[in-house]
């Protein structure tokens, strides 16, 4: 088939790519034209496991294009999906929908016979309706039909859960239309996914209530790992038995920082709008945002204690600074506000993430990207674990420094404390 995505990012980027892996023609566009440069010239703007070698075989195959002709792109597929970004709105909390308002204007004024377009990004309840208005306003021939499928990938693990996803979400009432998304799919149904079919309304709603769930879950374990604190129980062990109950699941039901990326809090925050709007107070979802935000706060006051309210001028390591491994993407994570509070504290800070120097602190003249692990921890008197990355799992901390006088704040539990204190390290760990 020959499909069109608009919006090369994290999900226009992976799915594009795992698309024209399975044999279709696909065309990338973006507005960014640096972006797709750069693509062009096979570099990958993003940071994502095994992406490269995707884009790079489907690239040269000739299956994959990018581009900024959005004009050919959608004269040349059939289907069109729309994977442009989706931010919460700086006058309320709800999704800005510019992007995709936009693409539709765009994918109006180019369609030349019958498209199907698709809305990957997460758009709240109803705006398929609006995205059809839009194009029906230009072009009063019904040249088109709207569907939704929203995206479940997560970052870090896109590609494997573009090839392998529990289920593909599709909302139409129109039978060929899903069909022939079906015959899209269908390496992946033959794989085991479900191929599951509701209406447009009930697919954009799928994705806002998952997420939503999916951050509920985060934020209450987080809060059990509080009461552990106070409790003297450790919070592994319940996380360890409650997941072991089925009904419960063991996943999203590790304690660890805020909840952050470019999906669960703009989401969350958006449902609520919706709800709003529906005139349906989504208390609970409105509980677990205001958790996750105080949470932020919760981890600098944890920190301020660790250094008995003496931060000024005290070297503080942090390793790792995105949401969460596997990632470049900083948006929403806890370290924009960990590291700038630090450094406004009087705090000398080092950091080291394995996806590189982020432009996020560039402009604070006290923090320092360093380009690994014992260079960031040198001399620290305080060294903070605050993403998951598999290098951070196994550090010899006695190789750090002599002077064993350096505190650790493990914000991911990745070290047993037991193990910590026997060598002598003050540790300080999430909820045990
Ligand atoms: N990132 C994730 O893990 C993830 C997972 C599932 C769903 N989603 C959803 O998918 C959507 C996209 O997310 P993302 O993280 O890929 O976003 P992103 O910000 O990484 O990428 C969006 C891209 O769209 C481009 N763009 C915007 N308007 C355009 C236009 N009119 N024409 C062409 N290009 C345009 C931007 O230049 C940018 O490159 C969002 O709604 C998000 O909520 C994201």
């Amino acid at each position: 088939m020959k499909i069109c995505m608009i919006g090369v990012g994290y999900v226009g980027l992976v799915s594009g790519a795992c698309f024209a892996d399975l044999g279709n023609t696909v065309y990338c566009v973006d507005k960014d034209k640096e972006k797709i440069d750069m693509l062009n010239k096979g570099k990958i703007p993003i940071y994502e496991p095994g992406l490269n070698e995707i884009v790079n075989k489907n690239y040269l195959s000739k299956r994959l294009k990018f581009t900024t002709d959005l004009a050919t792109a959608i004269k040349s597929s059939d289907i069109i999906f729309i994977c442009v970004g989706t931010p919460t709105s700086k006058k309320n909390k709800s999704a800005n929908l510019q992007y995709v308002f936009k693409a539709a204007n765009d994918i109006a004024r180019h369609i030349n016979k019958f498209k199907i377009i698709v809305t990957k990004s997460t758009v709240p309840i109803s705006t398929g309706d609006k995205i059809e208005k839009i194009i029906f306003k230009k072009r009063k021939k019904r040249l088109f039909e709207v569907v939704s499928n929203p995206e479940f990938l997560r970052e870090g693990e896109a590609i494997r859960d573009f090839r392998f996803p529990d289920r593909i979400v599709v909302g139409s009432n129109n039978k060929k239309v899903t069909r022939k998304l079906e015959s899209l799919y269908d390496p992946l149904i033959k794989k085991g996914a479900v191929f599951f079919v509701t209406n447009r309304r009930g697919a954009e709603m799928i994705k806002y209530a998952s997420n939503a769930f999916l951050a509920t879950k985060i934020s209450y374990i987080n809060e059990i790992a509080n009461l552990c604190e106070k409790t003297g129980v450790n919070i592994e062990d319940i996380s360890i038995a409650m997941g072991l109950d089925k009904r419960i699941g063991s996943r999203f039901l590790r304690a660890g920082p805020a909840y952050g990326g470019s999906c669960f809090p703009k989401d969350t925050k958006a449902i609520t709008v919706t709800g709003d709007l529906f005139k349906t107070d989504l208390s609970i979802i409105k509980s677990v945002i205001k958790s996750n935000t105080e949470r932020k706060i919760l981890l600098i006051k944890r920190i301020e204690k660790i250094l008995s309210n003496n931060i000024k001028n005290k070297k503080i390591a942090i390793l790792g600074v995105t949401f969460k491994p596997n990632t470049d993407d900083m948006r929403e994570s806890s370290s924009l506000l960990i590291i700038p509070f630090l450094e406004r504290k009087g705090a000398i800070v080092n950091y080291y993430d394995p996806s590189g120097k982020k432009k996020e602190f560039s402009k604070l003249s006290k923090v320092f990207f360093c380009k690994d692990i014992y260079e960031t921890c040198k001399n620290s008197d305080l060294i903070i674990i605050h993403t998951e990355w598999d290098e951070f799992k196994t550090i010899d901390f006695k190789k750090l420094s002599k002077n064993r006088k350096f505190k650790i704040y493990d914000m991911r539990n990745l070290y047993s404390p037991k193990k910590m204190k026997k060598m002598g390290f003050s540790y300080y760990s999430v909820g045990r």
